[in-house]
C-alpha cells in the first residue's frame, strides 16, 4: 500500500520511525503527471533503500510561465495507482499553502550554473527549483535522493547545492528513459501533435550523429553548427540552445580533455523539448 501523506510534520514523524529501525530511506522528487522515466527512479530507488518516498509537488516557484503552470497536467489518482502499482511507500503530496504559507520569505539560489543554458532561457526557474529540493530534502529527511539525467543541468545543481550547503543525503543521477525511436519521456510529449511527434525523435538522432563526429575529433564550431542546421531542416521551429559543455559545471568547455555533455532545447508545435548526451 501506498500510503498518502500531505503534513510535513506526518512525514517526519514516519521518516523518523524508518531510520530509529535502522531502515534507508530514499526519495523521489517529482511533479506528477508519472511516465516510465519517473518510474524508474523509483526502481533504482527501490534497489538502494528500505523505503520510498515519492513527492508529487507542481511547483509555481520554478515555472517562468504562467500558461506552463496552468498546463502542467495534473491527475493524482492515475499517479496513485502508478505508486502503488511500483510499490512506492509513501506519496508526500504537499499543497501550495503547506509549502509556501505567508510569511515564506527564504529563496536558495545556486550562482553561476544556474544562469547557463536553461537558466538564460528560463529566468528564475533554477532558483525555483533549488528552493523547493532544498524544503523537500529537509522535510523528507531521507539519506539519499533519485534525479533523473533528463534534466542533466539541474542534476549537476542539485550536486552543487547538496555539497555547498552540505545537506545530509546522497544524490543518485539515473539515466534518460526513451521511447524506441529514442525521444526522452517527458510529460510535455503529451501536447506534440501526430506531425510533431513524428518529427522530434530528431532532436536525439541529430544529438547523437554530432557525439559520434565530436568522439572521432571533428570540429566542434562545424559539428554544432551542422546540427543546428539538420534540426531546422528536419521540421524543428527553432532552438533555444544546442551546445557542447563541461559535464560539471556546465560552463563552456576550456580543455578538450574535460568531460563533456552535448545539451539542447528546441522548439517543435509550440512545445519545447530538452535532451542532453554524454561525449
Ligand atoms: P519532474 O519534471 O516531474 O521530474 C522528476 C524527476 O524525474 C527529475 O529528476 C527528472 O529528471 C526525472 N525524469 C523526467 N523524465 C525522465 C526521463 N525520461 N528519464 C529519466 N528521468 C526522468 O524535475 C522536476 O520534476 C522538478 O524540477 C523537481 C526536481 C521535482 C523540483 O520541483
Amino acid at each position: 500500500m501506498t500510503q498518502v501523506v500531505r503534513a510535513a510534520a506526518a512525514l517526519a514523524d514516519k521518516v523518523e520511525g524508518w531510520k530509529r529501525s535502522g531502515m534507508r530511506v530514499g526519495v523521489v522528487p517529482t511533479m506528477g503527471a508519472l511516465h516510465d522515466g519517473h518510474l524508474s527512479l523509483l526502481r533504482t530507488a527501490r534497489r538502494h533503500c528500505d523505503r520510498v518516498i515519492v513527492t508529487i509537488f507542481v511547483n509555481p516557484l520554478q515555472f517562468d510561465r504562467a500558461d506552463d503552470l496552468e498546463k502542467y497536467p495534473r491527475d493524482e489518482a492515475r499517479d496513485l495507482a502508478l505508486l502503488e502499482a511500483e510499490r512506492a511507500d509513501v506519496l508526500f503530496a504537499p499543497g501550495v499553502g503547506d509549502v509556501y504559507p505567508d510569511g515564506f520569505s527564504t529563496r536558495v539560489s545556486v550562482a553561476g550554473i544556474s544562469e547557463e543554458l536553461e537558466g538564460a532561457f528560463r529566468p528564475g526557474h533554477f532558483d525555483g527549483m533549488t528552493t523547493v529540493v532544498t524544503k523537500i530534502l529537509g522535510m523528507a529527511q531521507a539519506g539519499w535522493a533519485f534525479f533523473g539525467e533528463k534534466d542533466w543541468q539541474q542534476l549537476q545543481i542539485v550536486r552543487r547545492l547538496v555539497t555547498d550547503l552540505n545537506l545530509p543525503v546522497r544524490v543518485t543521477g539515473c539515466p534518460t528513459v526513451r521511447e524506441p525511436d529514442g525521444l526522452a519521456l517527458s510529460s510535455r510529449n503529451a501536447r506534440l501533435t501526430p506531425e510533431a511527434r513524428r518529427i522530434a525523435p530528431a532532436l536525439y538522432q541529430v544529438m547523437q550523429q554530432t557525439a559520434q563526429g565530436l568522439r572521432a575529433g571533428r570540429d566542434p564550431v562545424r559539428e554544432l553548427d551542422d546540427a543546428r542546421s539538420r534540426l531546422i531542416e528536419e521540421g524543428f521551429a527553432s532552438l533555444d540552445y544546442l551546445e557542447l559543455r563541461h559535464a560539471e559545471t556546465l560552463r563552456p568547455l576550456a580543455d578538450p580533455a574535460d568531460p563533456a555533455r552535448l545539451l539542447a532545447a528546441a522548439w517543435l508545435g509550440g512545445v519545447r523539448l530538452i535532451d542532453n548526451i554524454a561525449i
